[in-house]
């Protein structure tokens, strides 16, 4: 039984300080996280050279191709502008090229990077430029699928997001096209079962199992403490007919049981001279 006490009760202790641990440590990861965001990242441009970096104005997009962009992951609600993607979790989207014009295009690549939201030419975070090297003709077209995944430590704030095509015609003439390039909100998925939560259902089911066992003990007891009770009774119905004279004195005993056969004597004469009175009147009414 202390085994069980020590398992329901002991352990998940011993666990929720181990969460509690580590819930603080991913307080602490956070914490880094949102030093090192206002630091910038890494592999972040720093606001001059992006600026300098002028090559969008340059690079146009063809009028002969029109795009058109399908996310799948996740799915924006209808009229929504904004729309949120889930840190940590894939997004995904289709982009459509149609060639309208009449010479070849190549799709060479297609490249996604987040923005700052306030100044679109201040790079934060660039995802892989997925090269496709696709050749479309005349009146065709083709869907490129791509997808990323938000780094969690973006959740709860807005970016640019710019989802850029890049491409080629025929005669070699470089072109660029921003399929997507809007600000959307990266937030935080609760997710179903977090350490915090599964520890409460821990201690829930512990407690559940701990009122379980102390109410099958109660039961027990109460049962050990009826039954003894319950089987004594009929030898009490048994000795009900039978005084028990053992907690007399002997004398008492003695002077009760003389007495007693003293009285089954009288009764016994008193009987037989009945009996004997009985006989004679028989004999006289004979006579
Ligand atoms: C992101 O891509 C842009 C355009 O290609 C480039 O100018 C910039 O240096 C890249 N930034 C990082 C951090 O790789
Ligand atoms: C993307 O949107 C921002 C803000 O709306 C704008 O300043 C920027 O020029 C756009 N970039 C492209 C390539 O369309």
């Amino acid at each position: 039984m202390k085994l069980i006490y020590f398992t329901f009760l002991i352990v998940p202790a011993a666990l929720l300080c181990l969460g509690s641990g580590n819930i603080l440590a991913r307080a602490e990861e956070d914490e880094l996280d949102d030093v090192v965001d206002i630091e910038g990242e890494d592999n972040q441009v720093v606001g001059d050279d992006a600026l300098v970096d002028d090559d969008e104005s340059v690079v146009k997009s063809s009028q002969d191709i029109d795009t058109t962009i399908l996310f799948t992951k996740p799915v924006p609600s209808l009229g929504d502008l904004t729309f949120d993607i889930q840190a940590g979790y894939p997004v995904e989207f289709f982009v459509g090229f149609i060639n309208k014009g009449s010479v070849d295009y190549v799709v060479e690549s297609m490249e996604a990077s987040f923005r700052y939201p306030m100044d679109y030419t201040y790079y934060i975070q660039n995802f892989t430029a997925l090269p496709y090297n696709r050749e479309v003709k005349p009146k065709q077209e083709a869907t490129f699928a791509y997808s990323f995944i938000p780094n969690e430590a973006f959740a709860g704030r807005p970016f640019g997001l710019n989802v850029q095509l890049n491409y080629r015609d025929a005669s070699g003439n470089a072109y660029q096209e921003a399929v997507y390039n809007q600000t959307l909100n990266i937030v935080e998925v609760s997710e179903g079962l977090d350490g915090e939560t599964f520890f409460l259902y821990v201690f829930l089911g512990a407690g559940g199992v701990l009122a379980l066992v102390a109410g099958q003990q109660a039961l027990a007891s109460l049962a050990r403490r009826r039954s003894p009770r319950s089987v004594s009774q009929p030898v009490e119905t048994g000795t009900a007919s039978e005084v028990d004279y053992d907690w007399l004195p002997k004398e008492i005993v003695n002077q009760l049981s003389k007495k007693i056969s003293q009285d089954a004597e009288a009764v016994a004469a008193r009987k037989e001279s009945k009996e004997i009175s009985r006989r004679r009147l028989r004999s006289r009414l004979k006579l």
